[in-house]
């Protein structure tokens, strides 16, 4: 009888112990209850990372031990000259991170977009030769990865250069180089810092085309002994986009390359789409229509569930294959700071992010805290 009674006063303890360190609402954060799952990280806006939005700042500090930089490495902003490199924004960016002991990812050193005018081209507009482009990547990769050799964990060396049927994107770099321009610029990054993690990242990764054509690109980088550590999948999904099993089959084919898995760039738009091709494509824009905007003043309820619902199961899904995913990683801090809101049409409110437009955790956060914490509470 005694010790029966011992044994419920033990079980007693031991449950409310996990169940407090998930409710109690100061302790609560991400980063602790997906400590040994994967890296819970943001992408951080310049106005973030120089401290200036202090409540972001504070969201990001407890919650998160993993930053990107969301715009501040793209060329044209690091490098909008060809002899002209501007640093301040990503040095701010890096020392941010570090002052918070988090791992730094940089994004992005090969992009299509947002890239400097000059970088693909000649005085007269005309595309550079081989050489030449070849020079200037190599270049652009070595300044900037070997300034922040040892302090930046992974690069996203190139970003998004397959389209959805499989094809390679038809950017400057292909024109010129054709698909070889994807090993030299992993080549070019390793050369520059040999510990540094190296990443391919899309989105729509769940698109068998592209699923495909990654898989190749992936293996055909191993065969050359060219360093990939890991594929990222961008997360910028949709209500009814793409099918959590489509998503859970592209992730399982590329563990099956033997490289890691990062979910990046994460948000969960609402809103109506009035592009047929709902990727991430920054090109698209359309018109603002006030009956594209539906909930400026907020959420209905029913909608808010659902959006709850829709980000928690991706969240499970995550937590069933933590064993290959090395970092999850939101595209933003708060609602408001979300890209979401002006893509692709602008001005009009979303509610895309695991926090809301008052910097509280919307209740998926503590649902994914729970989840994750779910082994510790299974005696
Ligand atoms: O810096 C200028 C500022 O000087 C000017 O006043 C302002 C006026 O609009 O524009 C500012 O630049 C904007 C920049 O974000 C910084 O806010 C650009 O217009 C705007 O196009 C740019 O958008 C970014 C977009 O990439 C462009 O490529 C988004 O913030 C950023 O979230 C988004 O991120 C991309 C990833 O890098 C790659 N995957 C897709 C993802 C979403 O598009």
């Amino acid at each position: 009888m005694k010790l029966k009674r011992i044994i419920l006063l033990l079980l007693t303890v031991m449950f409310s112990f996990s169940y407090g360190e998930v409710f109690a609402k100061d302790g609560n954060s991400l980063k602790k209850a997906l400590k040994n799952k994967f890296l819970i990280g943001v992408s951080v806006n310049t106005r973030q990372s120089s401290g200036k939005d202090v409540a972001a700042v504070e969201v990001v500090k407890k919650n998160f031990n993993s930053i990107v930089a969301e715009n501040c490495m793209k060329s044209s902003v690091i490098h909008p000259k060809e002899n002209k490199y501007n640093f301040t924004q990503a040095d701010e960016f890096v020392s941010f991170g570090e002052s918070n002991q988090m791992a730094i990812i940089g994004h992005c050193l090969i992009w299509h977009s947002q890239l400097a005018p000059w970088f693909c081209v000649d005085k007269n507009g005309n595309n550079v030769s081989p050489e030449v482009l070849k020079k200037r990547m190599k270049d652009h990769i070595t300044t900037i990865v070997k300034r922040y050799k040892g302090r930046i964990k992974g690069w996203d060396v190139v970003n998004e250069a397959i389209e959805d049927n499989g094809a390679y994107r038809k950017t400057k770099f292909y024109e010129i180089l054709g698909e070889e321009y994807i090993p030299l610029a992993f080549q070019y990054a390793h050369e520059a810092d040999p510990n540094a993690e190296l990443y391919y990242n899309d989105y729509s990764m769940a698109q068998p085309g592209r699923r495909e054509a990654v898989v190749k690109m992936v293996n055909d980088l191993k065969r050359r002994g060219i360093r990939i550590d890991a594929v990222g999948m961008q997360g910028h999904i949709g209500m009814d986009y793409p099918k959590i099993s489509e998503f859970e089959k592209s992730m399982l084919a590329f563990a099956g390359t033997g490289v890691k898995i990062m979910i990046t760039e994460l948000d969960l738009t609402v809103i109506p789409s009035p592009n047929p091709n709902v990727g991430a494509e920054v090109s698209a824009s359309f018109e603002y229509k006030k009956e594209m905007n539906p909930y400026p003043d907020g959420l209905p309820e029913e909608v808010s569930k659902a959006w709850t619902e829709r980000m928690n199961d991706f969240f499970r899904l995550f937590l069933k294959h933590h064993n290959l995913i090395t970092r999850v990683t939101l595209w933003g801090v708060a609602d408001q700071n979300s890209w979401r809101n002006d893509w692709p049409m602008r001005g009009r409110t979303d509610y895309p992010l695991l926090f809301d437009r008052n910097y509280q955790p919307k209740p998926v956060v503590d649902l994914i805290i729970k989840e994750a914490e779910k082994n510790k509470i299974s005696f």
